[in-house]
């Protein structure tokens, strides 16, 4: 039987690192079309050089914290294409105390993984309702599904998220998938990455990231997940992934553990 992905049209955000990047290999090897999406070309272009069948796939330059004109660049770049799945993966981590951290980075975090992901999604929408079998698929969080400490404005961006996309499940249900992926621990740069309370990276490799689960684990479950049809995936290993099922049957239990510890 031929693989889910094979000869399917798939656009991914945050291609350049992590586990956009390892979806892009996986689906790559699986006989997929991609279109690669991030800010920095050359790494871009540098992956696509060494997938499988490199004339199959294309890099989009983009900026998930500019959604209007996300909107607008993205309409016209998919213009003439097929469509089958979106796999909205770009977005930014942030680390600090609500009561310290900038309004600035509320709103970059909020832009990046709420907005920017928004409008990739509203952009490719006719796309992926002409397809024969439309997927939406969404890298939100553990953090998605509880919020922790020092995590204020990523918790809230992925809260968003998920409600967004369980709205647009509902609303589209019979016309196109929606599947949203909630990790925990992901060995990858996302807390180098992260944004301190005054807005710079903190740049800094945690422990909990640099033992949790590999990026090419991350992307094989979550594609699992998709080709299943399945509309929630919370993947990881440890306590950042039993976290939404503690909160959820042992709330006091979880209530005095979220308030020594944060789990992504
Ligand atoms: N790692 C974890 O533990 C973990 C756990 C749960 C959820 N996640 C989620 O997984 C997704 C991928 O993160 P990762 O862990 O792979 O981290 P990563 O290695 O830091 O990768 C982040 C990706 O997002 C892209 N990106 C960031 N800001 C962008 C912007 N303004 N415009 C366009 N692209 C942007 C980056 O590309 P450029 O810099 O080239 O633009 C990069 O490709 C994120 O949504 C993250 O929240 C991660």
């Amino acid at each position: 039987m031929a693989d889910f992905f094979s000869n399917k049209h798939v656009w991914i955000t945050g291609a350049s690192s992590g586990i956009g990047e390892a979806l892009a290999r996986e689906l790559a090897a699986r006989g997929a079309y991609l279109t690669l999406c991030a800010r920095r070309e050359s790494v871009l272009n540098a992956l696509r050089e060494q997938l499988p069948n490199a004339e199959h796939h294309r890099v989009l330059v983009l900026d998930l914290a500019q959604p209007e004109a996300l909107f607008e660049q993205v309409r016209a770049a998919a213009a003439g294409c097929e469509v089958d799945i979106l796999i909205n993966n770009g977005g930014i981590s942030q680390r600090g105390r609500a009561d310290e951290t900038a309004f600035a980075v509320d709103r970059r975090v909020m832009e990046v993984n709420y907005l920017g992901s928004v409008a990739m999604t509203k952009a490719l929408m006719p796309k992926l309702v002409a397809a024969s079998h439309g997927v939406v698929a969404t890298v939100a969080s553990v953090s998605g599904l509880v919020g922790s400490q020092g995590r204020s404005a990523y918790s809230a961006s992925k809260h968003a998220l998920m409600g967004f996309m369980e709205s647009l499940r509902a609303e589209m249900h019979g016309k196109l998938q929606v599947t949203v992926a909630c990790p925990g621990w992901v060995h990858t740069q996302i807390s180098v990455n992260s944004l301190t309370a005054s807005g710079e990276p903190l740049g800094k490799m945690e422990p909990g990231i640099a033992n949790g689960l590999s990026a090419e684990a991350c992307a094989r479950a979550f594609l699992h997940a998709i080709a299943r049809g399945r509309d929630e995936i919370v993947i990881g290993k440890g306590i950042s992934a039993l976290a939404p099922t503690v909160k959820r049957f042992l709330p006091a239990v979880f209530k005095r553990m979220n308030r020594k510890r944060a789990y992504r």
